[in-house]
């Protein structure tokens, strides 16, 4: 009896239907692999709605905003909603002291006062197409990895040049499916972007780093831009006789509200996941890599949080760099324990036995023999990939050593035979206003403790192969006091002031140059790098191609395997679907999160004393009286934000999120803590998306800002 349900059980884990929710699928094949669920779950369009190249669909309206975020375009002026998160930058460099936009936000009340943001474009797909057979043209199993990739890059070049050449459209080639399938993708990049209106911090930020990655939210994350063009329509550089853009299609958006369990789905450019990966590879994520990088970073944290409590400055010039490091670390924590709790690493091995035995009969042979392949790279990885992440996140942690690398490009350039001297003149021109930013936000005690604590872990962690020499100096020099070694490190360098710094550039010599190769920090820097090319790089990467070439074959035969399930390629920054419900989750034993916030919790949560949760008093007037218009959902209150289980991850930040109808009911911005291994593994009882409700963001243009022009601009549809 109890074998039988042990057999149930693993059978139960092995036939894996498909899971509402999981997926990011190719645009181009939703009709073919999942058009009819998506009606079947409720949707009232269709995928030629969705994606179409024969007449204007959704997918006009998406674009790829700046590096790494989406945003989708909701006027026939080129208006452009994405996360506030996305546009902060902007928000930054167009911020003074006279014009704090990031303390007070930023409203254009006419086209004329809208921002220019030199360097940010958006990018939108035209049409793609399959082009595997051409990419893989004359490539033979018998290749090596590199052999293989220098024969893709050149036949994607051809394609790549005829494309361009015949469409007038850019194009790039990616592989999708680890390199079993290849898309040729027409784009078209608008360079001609321009700042609409932000919230203040403490609407579009509410909650900060304390809420990050949590549920449930209250931040309005969202941001407003404008695409211009030439007079013809077309991409131009900025230029002030740029015209707004006329898309061919815009996102209608949605007054009617968000219901548990309604249909919806994502439509944006999810940046890179991992779903295929062996137990040797999630392992080598959850289990071995992240644990040490998790410690690392909290050490920092700590130490910037004590200097921060009392000293506003030191907050402020903290802020950004502990945004950055704490957003990665929460991530890792939640990514670790979801695999953990889900018992991830059980559940690919159970696929690993069924694919071994799949493997073993005569016609399957080409796959036999993967999983000890693979079991023995990542074997060999584990040290490297260690050293690797010390060298990063403990040595270049500290910031007086990230500063003195920042030198290198000076010192190679004067090493030349036939030093280029404009070259140096404007590489010393580059370095003396770096040394200006740097030292803005540089507070020398936080680094002196982060220096002593991170060389402490990294020594202690890391076995003597892969220990840096310098590392082993601090013992012999400082019988292991690490606080000793950085009171001399932090005495004897010439980074440490902007003063001295500054002086050192004013006249560069090859006597400067000498100074910076014999300044400790320097040298630090110089070690961890010698030490990188000399031990880690070639290892690293001949194992990563080889793990490459593992993976190609292991997910060809997942699929031969598996003929009747559906595979979605892992993300790779291209435009995806992604589709699952309205709902909630029960995070722990006894407690269920319901599917949407309002503004009752904003104040619920509010604090003065608080910097995350500072409520402005405009805010608040319109809390006490209820002054919602047409933007209250039905239960009269204000929705701020809601949650669903749509798969989604980092770069689909802006990413529309729409209903049934196609329109959009919401601006994607983040996940829940408890279902970040999404990554690596779905899990439909805990994995979903954040998004802001689109009526709170209405109601913040409209109500707090008085900018109800833009709303004005927007299709909104009942
Ligand atoms: N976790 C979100 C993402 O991965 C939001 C990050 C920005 N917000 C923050 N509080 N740091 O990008
Ligand atoms: N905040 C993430 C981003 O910037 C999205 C959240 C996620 O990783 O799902 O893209």
């Amino acid at each position: 009896m109890k074998k039988l349900f042990l057999l149930m059980f693993i059978m139960g884990l092995l036939v894996r239907p498909l899971l509402a929710g999981e997926g990011m699928w190719i645009p181009l094949l939703l009709q073919q692999l999942n058009e009819k669920e998506m009606r079947d779950m409720g949707m009232r369009i269709s995928a030629e709605d969705i994606y179409s190249i024969n007449r204007s669909s959704l997918k006009d309206a998406i674009v790829l905003f700046g590096g790494g975020c989406t945003a989708e375009i909701v006027s026939d002026k080129g208006l452009i909603l994405t996360n506030h998160h996305c546009g902060f930058g902007e928000i930054q460099r167009h911020s003074s002291v006279e014009h704090d936009y990031l303390t007070n936000g930023f409203w254009a009340m006419s086209q004329a006062d809208e921002l220019s943001c030199p360097g940010l474009t958006t990018t939108m797909l035209m049409k793609m197409e399959e082009v595997t057979k051409a990419v893989l043209d004359k490539v033979t199993a018998d290749m090596t990895e590199q052999q293989r990739n220098a024969l893709i890059k050149e036949n994607s070049s051809r394609i790549i040049e005829k494309a361009t050449k015949e469409s007038g459209y850019d194009a790039v080639v990616r592989s999708f499916y680890q390199g079993n399938q290849y898309y040729l993708l027409y784009t078209q990049t608008f360079k001609d972007v321009r700042l609409v209106g932000a919230p203040p911090s403490n609407i579009g930020k509410f909650g900060g780093d304390t809420d990050n990655w949590m549920w449930p939210r209250h931040t309005g994350d969202f941001s407003v831009f404008r695409i211009y063009v030439g007079k013809d329509n077309k991409p131009a550089d900025f230029s002030t006789d740029n015209v707004p853009y006329k898309p061919a299609s815009h996102i209608p958006v949605s007054l009617g509200g968000v219901g548990e369990n309604d249909f919806t789905f994502v439509f944006g450019y999810p940046a890179r996941t991992k779903q295929y990966l062996p137990s040797y590879g999630v392992s080598l994520i959850t289990e071995v890599t992240n644990p040490p990088k998790i410690t690392l970073r909290e050490t920092r944290l700590e130490i910037f949080k004590r200097h921060s409590l009392n000293n506003p400055r030191v907050r402020i010039q903290y802020a950004a760099k502990d945004a950055r490091i704490a957003n990665g670390w929460k991530k890792m924590i939640g990514e670790s324990k979801g695999i953990d709790r889900l018992n991830g690493i059980a559940r690919k091995q159970l696929t690993e036995a069924r694919f071994i035995d799949w493997a073993a009969s005569d016609a399957n042979k080409a796959y036999a023999g993967l999983l000890p392949a693979f079991e023995a790279r990542y074997a060999q990885l584990i040290p490297i990939a260690l050293a690797a992440d010390y060298i990063n996140e403990a040595g270049m942690g500290i910031e007086l050593v990230g500063f003195a690398a920042r030198f290198r490009p000076l010192v190679d350039e004067s090493m030349k035979a036939n030093a280029d001297a404009q070259k140096m003149t404007i590489l010393t021109e580059s370095l003396r206003k770096q040394t200006e930013e740097y030292f803005k936000d540089y507070y020398e005690p936080i680094d002196r403790e982060v220096a002593a604590a991170l060389l402490k872990l990294y020594a202690e962690n890391q076995p003597s192969a892969f220990r840096p020499a310098f590392l082993d100096d601090i013992q012999a020099d400082c019988k292991g006091n690490y606080t000793a070694y950085v009171d001399k490190l932090f005495a004897q360098s010439v980074f440490t002031s902007k003063e001295s710094v500054q002086k050192l550039l004013e006249n560069v010599t090859m006597k400067t140059v000498k100074k910076i190769t014999s300044d400790p920090a320097y040298k630090m820097y110089a070690d961890l790098f010698g030490f990188y090319n000399q031990h880690i790089k070639q290892p690293y990467q001949q194992l990563n191609d080889g793990i490459d070439s593992l993976q190609r074959l292991y997910m060809q035969g997942l699929m031969a395997m598996q003929t009747d399930t559906r595979f979605y390629p892992d993300a790779n920054f291209t435009l995806r679907v992604t589709y699952g419900k309205v709902e909630g989750y029960a995070p722990a034993d006894g407690v269920y999160y319901k599917h949407f916030t309002t503004l009752d919790g904003i104040m619920e949560k509010e604090n003065p004393d608080v910097y995350d949760y500072v409520v402005e008093d405009k805010l608040k007037n319109l809390y006490n009286t209820r002054d919602y218009g047409r933007y209250a959902a039905s239960d009269g209150k204000m929705h701020v934000a809601f949650a669903a289980s749509n798969h989604t991850t980092g770069g689909n930040s802006g990413s529309p999120v729409l209903n049934a109808d196609g329109q959009m009911i919401g601006l994607n911005f983040d996940r829940c803590w408890e279902g970040t291994m999404s990554d690596l593994m779905y899990d439909p009882a805990m994995s979903r998306n954040i998004a802001v409700d689109i009526r709170y963001i209405l109601f913040i243009m409209d109500k707090y800002a008085g900018a109800r022009h833009l709303v004005d601009e927007m299709t909104l549809v009942n």
